[in-house]
């Protein structure tokens, strides 16, 4: 094997490209959909996964994925919001099929007159995988994505019952970038630029470079750097996930699912102990100086790898071991070289 190469330019913001990540990549994985806390019983909320229009609800039995699609003529049961509301039941606005929480035909309009015998438990909402783990609601699309316990391998092992502790939502960022996604990734988990494009931000969060300390594990990977209390984990996971630690339990969820083949939404959930509330504003602030900065890093890099004549990455340095052990990954499972 020769050493290790960054990928070919040509895979960033490439239609074919962004097409095969949906059939191959993105439904492999678990994706965090909302914090648990935004979802209380008796409500549901509508969004879009992966390009797919789905819909959470939370019936008394716990929280449950499905399409947001009517067995009968395949129209949204709820429009798309931003939150939760409350919700007895779904009434499909094309012909009134009425659905419980748990996803059940309850009544469908002059049923005694369809076609053939019509049975309602024939017609329940398409169900979706779904699971709650670290105080997020995790969904996936494809029938069989790999156990959430492996793709948080590192994560788990590292991090362990701290994963779990309670913790309330403090705050989000969200900001749609002219980018990949695989650029916004690759820049979260490149620990070679902080000292230098993040001087006064996250590098005097994440300390000395000397002490930064590296693990790889079979699908995630982590960049430990000590701090007064313990260690700052950040832990980059597939498909296009982050989980940043804090020692005195804050975590930051941040992800950077694809919009288009040359653009992704940056998403960032600020969670911690209810006595960090009074400081969110605060800290969401410092929070978005960093991604600010790295906006415009990702996008003009974005414009580099389009740009003519074609582009031919240069070598990877130690610092970007994440960036190349995550690509690794990502060749595997797109079946490239
Ligand atoms: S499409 Fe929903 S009831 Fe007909
Ligand atoms: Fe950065």
């Amino acid at each position: 094997m020769g050493a290790p190469r960054f990928l070919p330019a040509g895979v960033y913001g490439a239609a074919a490209v962004a097409e095969a990540e949906r059939r191959l990549y993105a439904p492999r994985f678990w994706h965090p959909l909302l914090p648990v806390e935004r979802l209380p019983e008796g409500q549901a909320l509508a969004l879009e996964l992966l390009g797919l229009p789905v819909l959470l609800t939370h019936p008394p039995g716990g929280p449950r994925l499905f399409l947001n699609r009517c067995p009968h003529r395949a129209v949204a049961l709820l429009d798309a919001g931003e939150e939760a509301r409350p919700c007895r039941r779904l009434v499909c606005p094309y012909h009134g099929w009425t659905y419980d929480l748990e996803g059940r035909l309850q009544a469908a309009a002059r049923e005694a007159d369809f076609l053939e015998p019509f049975r309602r438990d024939d017609w329940p909402l398409e169900s979706l995988p779904l699971q709650v783990r670290a105080g997020l609601l995790w969904g996936a699309i494809g029938p069989d994505p790999l156990p959430l316990e492996q793709q948080l391998d590192l994560v788990l092992e590292v991090a362990g019952a701290e994963l779990e502790r309670p913790r309330r939502l403090l705050g989000t960022l969200r900001r749609s970038l002219a980018c990949d996604w695989k650029i916004a990734h690759d820049n979260t988990l490149d620990d070679y630029h902080v000292a230098i494009a993040h001087p006064t931000t996250l590098h005097r969060e994440q300390g000395p470079v000397c002490h930064y300390r590296h693990q790889l594990g079979q699908w995630a990977n982590l960049l430990a750097t000590p701090m007064q209390g313990g260690d700052f984990l950040t832990f980059g996971l597939p498909p296009w996930l982050h989980l940043l630690l804090w020692p005195d339990g804050r975590l930051v969820v941040l992800q950077f699912p694809p919009e288009a083949p040359d653009r992704c939404r940056m998403e960032l959930w600020l969670l911690g102990e209810e006595a960090w509330l009074p400081q969110a504003g605060d800290l969401l602030a410092e929070l978005e100086r960093f991604l600010q900065e790295d906006r415009r890093l990702v996008e003009a890099a974005q414009a580099g790898y389009g740009a003519l004549p074609p582009f031919r990455p240069g070598p990877p340095h130690r610092l970007e071991q994440r960036i190349v052990h995550h690509q690794a990954l990502y060749r595997r499972l797109m079946v490239l070289a």
